[in-house]
């Protein structure tokens, strides 16, 4: 049905407008109450999917990556739609548009996307507005919530982590888990924050401020996570690794899109980061030891891809183009996918 849907329709729009048209749906759908209800038993998690961890509850393991949702605006959707989680973002301290269109392309051959947004988002005072009056109602205090925030583009490279530490401070109270971007390829220069002796003073600037906005919010310090490039070598991954274990972090979101392809600018998503994706997390785990949090993310279609992540290290999985291509029992038949594997399992 959806393959129809998309190959009659959606596929002829403009990826954007089709984003921004579906993305409306979802959440004048979530706004009415009955529908609502209905939509989210259909494509819910199976209850025994749920879990405790930093001391709250989760639907399932299965999130929806960052950029999808850039300025929290449809999390209620999202968790409708089937998500145990939904990382907003990225968020940077500044409103900015983002680069000029066309900046997302599909490749359908592929079932790939690639794009060059350039973190178009509403900045993070407006985002903190709209998580707190979202963390104001029941359902919105239910909803898990992972804040990622990037570098505004006109912050100079010197001055990132105070740019870091100022959407930290105003958007850590709403948060579930915060998580420092440094690898969209979208920003200029933006990747170069991976290498150890620059992400330091960011990662040490971030967990202050956002230590010290939950205290004044009389709240738990938030989990803070970093969010990596599939392109860093084997040696960079690893002292990432060692960063964050060093500056006791929580753990590491792995992976961003990648720029090794030749179709053009900005970053591919979807199946061809697979392998590269689990490669990582698997890096991360043997180095990180059991008990950092990695968040698994990158070309996940399929229940199979999400069970992968899970068995080479992934505490949790997030996931993006697979929702583009896959429709809206996406989530569904992953939730269902690994609750059946977790039976099997006893
Ligand atoms: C259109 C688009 C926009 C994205 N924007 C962001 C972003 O703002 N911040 C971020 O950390 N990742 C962003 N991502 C990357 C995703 O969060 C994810 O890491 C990546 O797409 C790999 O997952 P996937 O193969 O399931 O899409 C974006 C991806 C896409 C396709």
């Amino acid at each position: 049905m959806y393959r129809l849907l998309f190959d009659l329709v959606l596929r002829r729009t403009d990826p954007e407008k089709a984003h921004a048209g579906t993305f409306a749906l979802i959440r004048t759908v979530a706004a009415v109450p009955l529908l609502r209800d209905v939509v989210a038993a259909v494509l819910g998690a199976p209850r025994d999917s749920s879990f405790g961890m930093w001391g709250r509850s989760w639907p399932s393991r299965l999130g929806l990556a960052a950029g999808f949702d850039k300025d929290a605006h449809g999390v209620l959707g999202m968790a409708m739609m089937g998500f145990g989680f939904v990382e907003i973002g990225t968020v940077t301290a500044l409103p900015q548009p983002g680069n000029e269109p066309p900046r997302l392309w599909r490749l359908v051959d592929r079932r790939a996307l690639r794009n060059r947004m350039g973190f178009n988002n509403a900045g993070a005072e407006a985002v903190a507005a709209h998580l707190r009056r979202l963390r104001a109602t029941r359902r919105g205090r239910a909803a898990v919530v992972g804040v990622n925030i990037g570098k505004s583009r006109v912050t100079p490279l010197e001055r990132a982590a105070d740019d870091y530490a100022t959407s930290a401070r105003l958007l850590a109270p709403y948060a579930d888990y915060l998580v420092v971007n440094v690898s969209s390829p979208n920003t200029p220069n933006l990747r170069d924050l991976q290498a150890v002796e620059s992400l330091r003073p960011v990662l040490e600037a971030v967990r202050v401020a956002a230590d010290e906005a939950t205290t004044a919010a009389h709240r738990a310090p938030v989990p803070l996570l970093v969010k990596i490039a599939p392109d860093l070598s084997d040696d960079d991954v690893d002292a990432v690794a060692d960063l964050v274990a060093e500056l006791g972090l929580e753990g590491v979101v792995a992976v961003n899109t990648t720029i090794a392809h030749d179709e053009g600018p900005g970053g591919l998503s979807g199946p061809p980061l697979l392998a590269r994706g689990l490669d990582v997390v698997a890096r991360l785990r043997d180095r990180l030891g059991p008990a950092a949090v990695i968040i698994g993310v990158g070309g996940i279609s399929t229940g199979a891809d999400a069970r992968e992540y899970l068995a080479v290290g992934a505490t949790l999985v997030e996931a993006y183009t697979g929702l583009i291509y896959e429709g809206p029992f996406f989530a569904r038949r992953i939730t269902h996918a690994l609750a059946a594997d977790e039976r099997r399992a006893g």
